[in-house]
């Protein structure tokens, strides 16, 4: 058996963190877990809240990333676009269990302009283009059935020419104004850092596990 070792031994995973880039190391934690061959690397929860102040939340795949802002794409019917419109704010998190990673976002999202709307979606499988044209997201549907039939009256509708990006589909950026990383470590001794946007800079705290 190895002997254990001492506490203080677990290297910090935040030697590369920077308070200038508060997004980098997400980005790098994201490129890992694909390097790695985990699976959906970039799936996150989103929390979102409604006008009556009602949080609800799901999966969806964080498509977009830079240094001020992450995104995803949806439809602009859905229940989470209609509670972006209406209050705006955001909170995510993403986990790699392989990793002992966890990632939370919190923001104030906006819509994305239409060219990276367009450019991500002309960048999808063309079954996946119909699909986005056959679903009212969130709305009811009387059966599976009435589903495929909509998306076979698409496929015939574009049969021969390119998919065009629906304009009920879009996506949503958000401007990240706090971000906490989580490390797992052994014995509950975790390590969580938050960076926190004030009028200038990022603020840099280390939190309790
Ligand atoms: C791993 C995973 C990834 C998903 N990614 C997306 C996504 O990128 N965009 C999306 O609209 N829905 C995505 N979905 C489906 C959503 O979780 C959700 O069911 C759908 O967007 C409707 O949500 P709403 O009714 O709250 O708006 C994903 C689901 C899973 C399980």
């Amino acid at each position: 058996m190895p002997s254990e070792r001492n506490i203080e031994e677990y290297t910090s995973p935040f030697t590369a963190l920077n308070s200038e880039r508060p997004l980098q190391l997400l980005a790098d934690w994201v490129q890992e877990a694909k390097d790695l061959g985990l699976a959906e690397p970039d799936a996150m929860n989103l929390a979102t809240v409604d006008a009556e102040g009602n949080p609800h939340n799901r999966m969806v795949l964080m498509r977009h990333i830079n240094e001020r802002e992450i995104g995803f794409f949806t439809n602009l019917e859905s229940r989470k676009a209609a509670d972006i419109f209406a209050t705006q704010r955001t909170s995510s998190t993403l986990w790699w269990p392989q990793l002992g990673r966890q990632v939370r976002i919190e923001g104030t999202a906006v819509e994305m302009s239409r060219d990276m709307v367009e450019a991500y979606y002309q960048s999808r499988p063309r079954k996946s283009q119909i699909a986005a044209w056959a679903s009212k997201q969130s709305t009811a549907l009387a059966s599976m059935d009435r589903l495929h039939q909509d998306f076979r009256r698409y496929e015939e509708q574009f049969s021969g020419q390119t998919v065009p990006t629906p304009p009920f589909w879009g996506g949503f950026a958000v401007l990240v104004d706090n971000i906490e990383y989580w490390y797992g470590k052994p014995f509950r001794l975790h390590e969580r850092i938050v960076l926190t946007k004030e009028k200038e800079d990022w603020s840099t705290t280390r939190i309790y596990p």
